[in-house]
């Protein structure tokens, strides 16, 4: 007779108790994590996993970095917490870093608990610095799963939420590889997308538009790093109309696209950046906006009417210090950058030739997804858009396998993402590459092509 394995208690109150995002809750059969230190984490039978999607894309610096656990405890041992409207050594000088960090005249930060309020409260700003109400944003983009922030997201998250309210207008931002602008050049792509913005633009009326918001990089979405000039290009035409630019950064900044932000790539200045993840890798729960002058002069001497119990919570504030500094002893953004150039791209290079499910790598940093294609000449997406159950299974297939060798990772509709984190080992970055090499070929087995 086979010993039947009793369910351990944790995974049976999880199961009783805990209500997920994002699942019906039926379907669920979570993985009970005990621990995790640098780029693994493991189970509590001792399965060990290759942590290829950094949870969701945050953990920049690896699980349990001693230096970022000793910084917090150091801090719980001082002050937990304050309430926002005091003054704390941990906020002030997270706040001074990260205008350190921020391009131009960014200088102010204002905390929130995470990307989706960041996305909220840049947006709450815009509209009051401008008197208008529009916002603008791109199809094929995340910001949020608050109320406001679902609203501007342009992917099918959204839909469930939809309020019917006016007010957001999306817009297509470039993607050469699945061009809506029929472009065969970057260059192309870059100024048909501006083109159609500024048509966008044109029709909506540009004395009711706040702001456009924009992933600097697109993250779940695909890895859509923009062709050239087109983030300086949605700079003059925010410049042009009085148009507030707020890069989201929530994915793509700190260190993941190996720059501390995204927009340092192509020197462009935003208005608003927001900010969350990767800036103290989820170690606690922060995000925020970061303000130029001219939006704070806004608010010198009128009241923002926006605010968090747990604004700049003082735990969280000293984590992002410890994190900043860990990024600047470490090398971290050279490091991201290098990962990118010398480990990352060669490798999937190879993987392309030899996969031809693999319709297209790209990415930068410790960024990249491989678009997967039942056929490279028509771009035919290895599963269809937003597909579930049985139309999903090859992309089902594939995460199965994955998991089953011990490798964590990231898929979303077609396409694998390598996102580990910033600072893994090359070696180990090439370990979890030969997992993926294996399991590609069965997406090669539903290539038609
Ligand atoms: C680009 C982007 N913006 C905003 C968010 C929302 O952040 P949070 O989940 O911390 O609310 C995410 C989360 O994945 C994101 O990727």
């Amino acid at each position: 007779m086979t010993a039947v394995a009793v369910p351990s208690a944790t995974y049976t109150n999880d199961r009783n108790h805990v209500f997920h995002s994002w699942s019906a809750q039926g379907a669920l059969n979570p993985v009970v994590v005990t621990g995790g230190e640098g780029s693994w984490f493991w189970d509590e039978n001792g399965k060990r996993y290759l942590d290829f999607s950094s949870q969701l894309v945050n953990v920049n610096i690896g699980h349990q970095h001693p230096k970022l656990v000793a910084a917090i405890q150091e801090q719980a041992g001082k002050l937990c917490t304050i309430a926002p409207f005091h003054a704390n050594e941990a906020r002030s000088e997270a706040a001074r870093l990260i205008a350190e960090l921020a391009p131009g005249d960014l200088n102010m930060v204002f905390f929130t608990n995470g990307g989706a309020e960041a996305t909220d409260n840049a947006i709450r700003m815009s509209r009051i610095h401008t008197g208008r109400q529009k916002v603008l944003a791109t199809y094929r983009s995340y910001h949020g799963a608050t109320g406001g922030s679902i609203a501007v997201t342009g992917d099918p998250r959204r839909w469930a939420s939809e309020t019917g309210v006016s007010g957001i207008v999306h817009f297509w931002g470039p993607f050469e590889y699945r061009s809506n602008f029929y472009s065969s050049s970057p260059e192309e792509e870059s100024a048909r997308a501006l083109a159609h913005l500024r048509e966008t633009i044109m029709v909506e009326g540009a004395s009711t538009i706040a702001c456009i918001i924009l992933e600097s990089v697109v993250g779940t979405n695909g890895i859509l790093v923009p062709p050239p000039g087109y983030l300086q290009g949605v700079r003059d035409i925010c410049d042009e109309f009085g148009i507030v630019y707020i890069a989201d950064e929530v994915m793509a900044g700190f260190g993941r696209c190996g720059e501390w932000f995204a927009v340092d790539h192509w020197d462009v200045t935003p208005d608003l950046i927001t900010w969350a993840k990767g800036s103290n890798s989820g170690y606690l729960p922060i995000g925020g906006v970061i303000i130029s002058d001219k939006i704070s002069a806004t608010f010198k001497d009128r009241q923002y009417p926006g605010g968090l119990t747990y604004s700049g919570h003082v735990l969280a504030c000293a984590s992002v210090v410890a994190s900043i500094n860990i990024f600047k002893e470490e090398g971290l953004i050279e490091y991201s950058r290098a990962l990118g150039t010398d480990t990352i791209a060669p490798a999937l290079a190879k993987l392309q030739d030899k996969h031809p499910s693999i319709g297209e790598v790209r990415g930068l940093g410790v960024f990249w997804a491989l678009d997967l294609v039942s056929n490279r000449d028509t771009r035919k997406p290895l599963v269809p858009y937003n597909a579930t159950g049985a139309d999903a299974a090859p992309m089902s297939e594939l995460v199965a396998a994955c998991k089953q060798r011990g490798l964590w990772p990231f898929t979303h509709f077609n396409r694998l993402h390598i996102v580990p984190p910033i600072n893994t080992p090359a070696d180990e970055v090439l370990q979890g590459l030969e997992i993926i090499d294996e399991v590609l070929d069965l997406a090669d087995a539903h290539y038609t092509g």
